[in-house]
């Protein structure tokens, strides 16, 4: 079929109509204006899973001949949320009451994680786990597995058969952990290494080397994951730090040769560019220097800090422009109270508060998009419109509960400076109901029949 010129070709391509909102730069260093894209009534061309166009309706849909446009008039259509942090088999035991990090660990999370060892039990819950992400707007995660390898091939079968592109590994944990939990520094990185060549780079899928923090590998087996970086140079490291202050004394006092929490991880060769470490809640300013040099990402995971009790990152430390480091949101259930990451933010708007800082609606966007992206090191195919970036996009409704259609009753904004207090609401109010779909490679995930 030809193509007239000016004119898209129609072949496998969708186009959908909104207010398209994205971020194409870091509005905590730039102005909102210069960092914040919108198209009060835009189209958005899809082709082959990947965008193509976008632009305002008027002007892009006399180009399109008779391709069929998906109307979400009314509501405000955002890149993907991603999520830096999370653990699947963790979903069950959400609201876990009334321990601190390292207790909470071992009265509810290490029982809970034995269940993995069943490759049906924990399809169950990777099915169950990735059906909430999508109904939250989630399109993409750094995600935790369990010890157990059967548990990481769970997760990327649920997650292939989704077409989803999510980012897994198996824990890594060699002391310090029930014996039903522990592998050993050669076990873990032989079935580290087996799962990578299975999974990274298969359809969306990727591989993060994952001990579970420094208090349960031994050093051996934080050398050994180093290696694994070394031999298989795009996966990922991720793992947990300087959390709670509990924990920072204690890990202090297992590696005493070492400066503090992330020179253990430093010296073992594991802080990179390719390397996310969620919480740094207690991290010091020289911590924060060394991540920044070392172009590592931090998941800042504020409901979880709050449930825990942990603390509150400092995240105008994190972006200092000095030293800036990578920022992406967290839920980490299931130490997170909530799957949704507009309730995360929620939150996160709060941790600053309570801190005496700002943060403004797009930097929130920011953080839940592409911040998260540029975490991840995959801003080339997420976190915006830009054309050529693969199409998982989220449709948000600023009037989904009674509430809202209050706070929101002008409708979709014409300014910024409306968008800005329109988005404000959805930050602080909006949660799943929230989200009317969500897109998968231009294709509708959420809702599906069975929602
Ligand atoms: N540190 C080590 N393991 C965990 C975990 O499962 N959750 C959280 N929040 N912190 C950890
Ligand atoms: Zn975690």
């Amino acid at each position: 079929m030809g193509t007239r010129p000016g004119q898209l070709s129609t072949q496998a391509a969708t186009a959908i109509r909104g207010a398209l909102l994205d971020c194409v730069a870091d509005p905590f260093y730039q102005t909102e204006t210069e960092a914040v894209r919108y198209i009060a009534d835009g189209l958005l061309v899809i082709r082959q899973g990947h965008i193509e166009a976008l632009g305002p309706y008027d002007e892009l849909k006399p180009t399109l001949g008779d391709l069929p446009v998906v109307d979400y008039t009314g509501k405000l259509i955002v890149p993907g949320l991603i999520d830096t942090h999370i653990h699947y088999p963790q979903t069950g035991m959400i609201a876990a009451y009334g321990e601190q990090l390292l207790e909470w660990l071992h009265c509810y999370t290490f029982p809970t994680e034995r269940k993995f060892a069943d490759a049906a039990y924990a399809r169950s819950i990777a099915d169950l786990f990735l059906d909430e992400l999508l109904k939250n707007g989630t399109t993409t995660a750094l995600v935790f597995a369990a010890v157990f390898p059967a548990s990481v091939d769970a997760f990327f079968e649920a997650a292939e058969a989704r077409n989803l592109r999510m980012i897994s590994g198996k824990v890594m944990m060699d002391r310090n952990a029930p014996d039903y939990l522990s592998d050993t520094a050669q076990s873990s990185y032989d079935e580290s290494k087996a799962l990578i060549e299975k999974w990274h780079g298969r359809e969306r899928l990727l591989y993060a080397v994952t001990p579970r923090f420094a208090g349960t590998s031994s050093e051996a087996q934080l050398k050994l994951a180093a290696r694994l970086l070394d031999e298989f140079p795009d996966v990922y490291l991720h793992t947990h730090l300087s959390e709670n202050v509990n924990e920072v004394a204690w890990i202090q006092s297992l590696f005493p040769q070492y400066q503090g929490y992330l020179d253990v991880y430093d010296q073992t060769g594991l802080v990179r560019e390719r390397s996310l470490f969620a919480h740094g809640v207690q991290l010091t300013d020289a911590e924060f220097q060394r991540l920044s040099e070392a172009k590592a990402a931090i998941s800042f995971c504020p409901t979880s800090n709050l449930f825990l009790g942990s603390g509150l990152f400092r995240i105008e430390q994190a972006k200092n422009p000095e030293y800036p480091v990578k920022v992406g949101l967290g839920t980490d259930v299931g130490a997170g109270t909530s799957f949704s990451l507009l309730q995360t933010t929620n939150e996160a708007y709060k941790v600053a508060q309570l801190r005496g800082q700002k943060l403004s609606a797009f930097r929130a966007l920011f953080l839940a998009t592409l911040g998260g992206a540029r975490a991840l090191c995959l801003e080339d195919k997420l976190g915006s419109f830009d054309p050529g970036k693969e199409a998982d996009f989220v449709v948000l409704d600023p009037q989904a509960t009674t509430l809202l259609a209050l706070r929101n009753e002008a409708g979709i904004p014409l300014t910024l400076e409306s968008l800005a207090d329109l988005l404000f609401s959805l930050v602080i109010m909006g949660g799943d109901r929230a989200v009317t779909a969500t897109y998968i490679m231009g294709e509708l995930a959420y809702p599906t029949a069975d929602d």
